[in-house]
């Protein structure tokens, strides 16, 4: 009788194991969903900070943000005089304690060319979707400005392929080169891309 009772409570583990496992495969599923969640509402929490013009009290910081790149030869270096100049060409985050993080430029050319320049972001705050809203914001303007075409010279091509961005020729840009490429010191030998992007 005891026999017969253990034999019949092995059948019910038995019988009851592939409803334990798919119990398993539905904590780890909410558990991995849970994670999911919070990593990504810990992500938005991170971005919290605003877009906005710069401002002339900006662009000391603008100025160091951009030379600590310059530096690592990722971006040209530009002088505070060119920058207190271009000031309505910049756009800056700010984060929600009100320090800028990032900038970024939208310099008119032509009447239907403008450039993406000086755009950067602090190496803490990177990967977190502040480029991306950077280049929109200058995108936005170009629109609103009736620009036909940004363009961009850069080593970051695959962050500007992410925003639609296609590879061109750099010939395709001789006010570019005669009004600001014959003053870098790489010039002729621009190891930079040229990318493109039509505004619809
Ligand atoms: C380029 C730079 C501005 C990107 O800023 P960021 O805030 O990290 O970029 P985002 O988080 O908005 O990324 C937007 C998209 O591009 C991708 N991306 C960002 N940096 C990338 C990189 N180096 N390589 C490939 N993809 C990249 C992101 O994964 C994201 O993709 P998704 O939209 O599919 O998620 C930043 O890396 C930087 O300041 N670099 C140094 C200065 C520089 O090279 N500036 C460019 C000069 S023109």
């Amino acid at each position: 009788m005891k026999r017969e009772r253990e034999a019949g409570s092995r059948k019910k583990n038995v019988r009851s194991r592939p409803f334990l496992s798919v119990r398993l495969f539905l904590r780890v599923f909410v558990a991995s969903r849970r994670k999911i969640f919070r990593e990504s509402l810990k992500k938005d929490l991170e971005i919290l900070g605003m877009i906005r013009k710069a401002r002339i009290t900006d662009v000391v910081e603008i100025h160091k943000i951009l030379q600590d790149f310059a530096a690592e030869g990722t971006l040209l270096p530009r002088a505070l005089s060119e920058l207190y100049s271009t000031l309505r060409d910049l756009v800056v985050f700010e984060d929600e304690t009100g320090r800028v993080v990032g900038c970024c430029g939208l310099h008119i050319f032509w009447e239907d060319l403008a450039e993406i320049r000086s755009l950067a972001v602090l190496k803490t705050h990177q990967r977190r979707g502040i480029g991306r809203l950077l280049v929109e914001s200058c995108l936005s303007e170009a629109k609103s400005l009736g620009i036909l075409k940004l363009f961009t010279l850069t080593y970051q091509v695959e962050f500007f392929g992410h925003l639609g961005f296609r590879s061109v020729d750099k010939n395709m840009f001789p006010q570019k080169v005669w009004a600001d490429c014959v003053h870098c010191p790489k010039f002729p030998n621009c190891d930079e891309s040229a990318l493109l992007l039509d505004i619809a």
